[in-house]
């Protein structure tokens, strides 16, 4: 079978990232981390990406103002490197319309609740988790989804609950479904590269 060639979209710590590299590298995951894309330049994911020897850019709006040379570099790279699967790892920015045609139903986040609750503009990070003890909810839990033009609204893959405890800070809750989270992201690559989770078509 043809190696499938990740390709990682991540602005922040990237711990997500690093789960599936290390999945790669210890043979858990049959792909290739082939290259990692920032929109931030001191991210900690560019640094992971270095100390793994991955390639790594800083694409964003302050190296292209223009949103469409944006798209067209962020395009550009992940052609180069024949990535199959595009992976959001934390990445801040939304996906215009050129990139998800040329990724077309190859495009994967990861977000920190059970969607369709508590996703949407501005719903990322540890604000999730705080909304989450706002409403009171018992359980939690992380998503992964294909990304489409709706804000965490594409289809949903796989998700994996966790619980809300008593006395949970957005801080205690985000360290609990962080791990659930990296675990969840690598089983799903998994069933999608052995075909367990069939994808919808590409064109
Ligand atoms: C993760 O919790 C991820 O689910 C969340 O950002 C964090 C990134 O952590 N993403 C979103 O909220 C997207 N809406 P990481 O950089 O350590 O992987």
């Amino acid at each position: 079978m043809a190696t499938i060639n990740l390709g990682f979209l991540a602005s922040g710590r990237g711990s997500n990232m690093q789960a599936i590299i290390d999945a790669c590298r210890d043979g858990r995951l049959n792909a290739n981390p082939a290259v990692v894309i920032s929109n931030n330049a001191s991210s900690v994911a560019l640094e992971r990406a270095r100390n793994a020897d991955i390639p790594g850019y800083h694409l964003g709006l302050i190296t292209h103002p223009d949103p469409d040379t944006l798209d067209f570099m962020i395009i550009e790279i992940l052609q180069r490197y024949e990535v199959n699967l595009v992976i959001l790892a934390g990445y801040m920015q939304k996906i215009r319309p050129k990139v998800l045609n040329t990724f077309k139903n190859r495009i994967i986040n990861i977000h920190p609740s059970l969607l369709p609750k508590f996703g949407g503009r501005g719903m990322y990070g540890m604000k999730v988790h705080a909304a989450v003890l706002a409403a009171g909810e018992k359980e939690t839990g992380a998503t992964i989804h294909l990304v489409n033009n709706e804000y965490d609204g594409g289809l949903i893959l796989a998700q994996c609950k966790a619980p809300v405890e008593q006395n949970d800070t957005p801080e205690s809750l985000a360290a609990r479904v962080i791990n659930v989270e990296h675990r969840l992201y690598v089983e799903t690559l998994q069933k999608i590269i052995n075909g367990e989770i069939k994808l919808p078509a590409a064109r």
